[in-house]
């Protein structure tokens, strides 16, 4: 019978798929498999039992990939089975961008004890008006499971896309939608956006991409997005040019407290995929790669080897 731990929630959903030759086991101790979300596994002591991890999600920045490669353990993720969620959220995040949405219920609230609060809101409305974002353009940078459908949904809103990868040839961005324009390089996305969401992993090579020169590229009065990891932005970096209205709005998906404390950033509590299907949809992939792999030896969505 093989052990399966469980470091973070996971679907009851999921859980259900194992079959009779697997148990879940409270302790990490003697565990044949680890099923993790978002713990931080990089201090943890990890068995000797372990033969597996599987993340129910995409990012695997909280896991040391490189030691258990060492070990011969596999890890997997599962890429796309929470994208549309993540997708729902960007476009909500543009929207709450746009217009003082936040700021709005925030004045509602504040005088739900006035009984003329209808005629009061009538005045007050003025200050939380904004723009729309049709016609508009987006740029998206990284158009793998999450960006692919962020350029689909935005398209469909009216918005004028433009898509940067560069491990996709244009041909192949170009089947993601007809009307994408394929940028050729970071500065052509930067100079022609006036949304950027970005949906690349934290890599050596991304952390710490969005700096100041990126930003010093790009329009004045940009909304930039990040539903994909903080250290993907220099922090000091977006403070400066929200203060000197370069930026004029940082939506992100994870809080900490230099993004705290920037004026004009919307901070969400990383909710990017946490809606029930996406968190059912993880947890049964996750689930299966890890079946698959202890019994047939399969490496499905494997990441470290
Ligand atoms: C992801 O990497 O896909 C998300 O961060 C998943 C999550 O919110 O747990």
């Amino acid at each position: 019978m093989y052990k399966v731990h469980c470091l973070n929630n996971i679907s009851p959903v999921g859980l259900a798929l194992l079959d009779d030759e697997f148990e879940l086991t409270g302790t990490i101790d003697d565990a044949d498999a680890i099923l993790v979300r978002s713990a931080n596994m990089h201090e943890m002591e990890l068995p000797d039992t372990l033969k597996c991890v599987a993340r129910a999600g995409a990012g695997v920045n909280n896991i040391p990939l490189e030691a258990l490669a060492e070990r011969g353990i596999p890890v997997f993720n599962t890429p796309g089975a929470n994208a549309n969620a993540v997708k729902e959220l960007v476009l909500a995040a543009m929207l709450l961008a746009s217009r003082d949405i936040v700021g709005g219920v925030a004045w509602c609230r504040s005088n739900a004890d006035d009984e003329n609060i209808g005629k009061a809101a009538e005045k007050a409305k003025k200050q939380f008006a904004g723009g729309e974002i049709m016609g508009k353009t987006l740029g998206v940078i990284g158009l793998g499971a999450i960006g692919r459908l962020v350029v689909q949904a935005a398209e469909a809103l009216g918005m004028d896309v433009v898509g940067y990868d560069p491990g996709l040839d244009a041909a192949s961005a170009k089947s993601i939608s007809s009307t994408l324009q394929v940028a050729g390089d970071l500065a052509a996305l930067y100079a022609a956006s006036d949304f950027i969401t970005i949906h690349v992993p934290a890599l050596p090579s991304t952390i710490g991409m969005i700096d100041a020169a990126a930003l010093a590229s790009m329009k004045d009065g940009v909304v930039f997005l990040n539903f994909s990891r903080d250290t993907l932005v220099d922090d000091a970096a977006m403070a400066k040019a929200l203060a000197d209205g370069k930026v004029a709005c940082y939506v992100t998906d994870f809080a900490n407290p230099a993004v705290m404390a920037m004026g004009n950033a919307l901070v969400i509590p990383h909710l990017g995929a946490s809606t029930a299907e996406a968190e059912d949809n993880c947890a049964k992939m996750a689930v299966e790669e890890v079946m698959d792999y202890l019994k047939t030896g399969t490496k499905t969505h494997c990441v470290n080897m």
